[in-house]
């Protein structure tokens, strides 16, 4: 398609607007903010070393441990500062929440306060950094109570635990060979691809819908020992391929980074699961609810896809603290629904199972 018949997220925006006459434009104003903080940040990727050694001139960056005991990486500080610095000042949040901060981060008091609340992951996936693998940004709008809009008093955590069906917005951007930013605003899912040219979001995939059948899972088999029984036997099946009571084959994917397993997903079908185990009882789940579980699940119920704890929908989840992790399972909507019911159907574990059985993948 020629450029001049593209659409820029801007054009997006104030078209999905025309659907709320008495919309003041904050909501807009705050998407774009935080477009700009992405591409600030797909351009400190993709220095990399480069970029991470001219910013440690003015002093040293992460190696400090974040809330989730995970140790920083220098581009996970930058990403984390850019979010904030981009989207404080608007007038568009009341308050944010960063993977990276351990408790809510107020609007400093020189700027005026919104209706919004910003939940975000600035860099997913950082692992993947030092390796030149696909990172990417999660991000959840939510609204403010009336309270806090009505007195501009300074935010707690209380007011950000609120379930993934109260989302207004959320996205991820995927700073892969190309960078992408995903948004629903509740109207479907829409892909943006970076013109490096012109530094702008242009609309390339108006309506991602993701398959309802796919033959394809993402799963840290290296855990497979502390699954639940049904993840188990899901992951059993689909090895079994088409000999085992699926009939078909699957085929196999981990990168370890979320954003680029969802953007797959999204793209050609599939399943991802991160589910609850049994490896540390102090965590339930490795992912956390607020701002990786919930955004990327409404991306993808937006997308007619689905995104389950396996016993739940995600979304349905009331969050009983910022940086909760729980079990994750998304993706294609007859894969996650089979999953589902395989967590209400009592489980045996096949002695043949190629899994767990004596001839299997995992054993000798
Ligand atoms: O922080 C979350 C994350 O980096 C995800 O992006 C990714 O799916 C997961 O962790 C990788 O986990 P693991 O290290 O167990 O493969």
């Amino acid at each position: 398609m020629p450029l001049s018949q593209r659409f820029t997220l801007t054009r997006y925006l104030i078209e999905q607007r025309r659907r709320f006459p008495d919309a003041s434009g904050d909501f807009n104003a705050l998407i774009l903010d935080v477009a700009l903080a992405c591409k600030a940040i797909a351009r400190a990727v993709a220095f990399g070393e480069l970029g991470i050694a001219a910013s440690q001139q003015g002093g040293d960056l992460g190696g400090n441990l974040n809330v989730q005991g995970e140790t920083q990486k220098p581009l996970d500080v930058i990403s984390n500062q850019v979010f904030t610095r981009m989207n404080e000042w608007g007038g568009h949040c009341a308050g944010m929440v960063s993977e990276e901060m351990d408790g809510v981060y107020q609007i400093p008091s020189q700027h005026p306060r919104g209706k919004y609340l910003l939940v975000f992951d600035p860099l997913d996936g950082s692992s993947n950094i030092d390796v030149n693998v696909s990172v990417g940004s999660i991000f959840s709008v939510l609204r403010a109570s009336q309270d806090v809009v009505e007195s501009g008093r300074d935010v707690t955590e209380a007011d950000f635990l609120q379930p993934g069906t109260q989302q207004v917005a959320a996205g991820y951007a995927l700073y892969g060979p190309t960078t992408m930013l995903v948004l629903s605003v509740g109207d479907g899912v829409a892909g943006f691809t970076l013109d490096p040219n012109l530094g702008e979001f242009m609309l390339t995939h108006p309506r991602f819908r993701v398959p309802a059948d796919a033959q394809e899972f993402a799963i840290n088999a290296s855990n497979s020992r502390f699954w639940e029984a049904p993840i188990k036997r899901y992951v059993d099946e689909c090895l079994a391929g088409k000999t085992g009571p699926r009939g078909k084959d699957f085929n196999m994917r981990w990168i370890a980074s979320m954003v680029a397993e969802a953007h797959r997903i999204l793209t050609r079908g599939g399943v991802f699961m991160y589910p609850s185990d049994t490896k540390d009882a102090s965590k339930p789940g490795r992912l956390r609810l607020l701002y990786e579980a919930n955004p990327i699940g409404f991306i993808m119920e937006q997308a007619g896809g689905r995104a389950s704890t396996g016993r739940h929908p995600i979304l349905g989840v009331h969050p009983t603290s910022l940086h909760q992790r729980i079990g994750l399972v998304f993706g294609s909507k007859n894969e996650v629904e089979c999953i589902e019911r395989y967590y209400t159907e009592p489980t045996k574990i096949e002695l043949n199972s190629p899994l767990f059985a004596e001839r299997s993948l995992f054993h000798d």
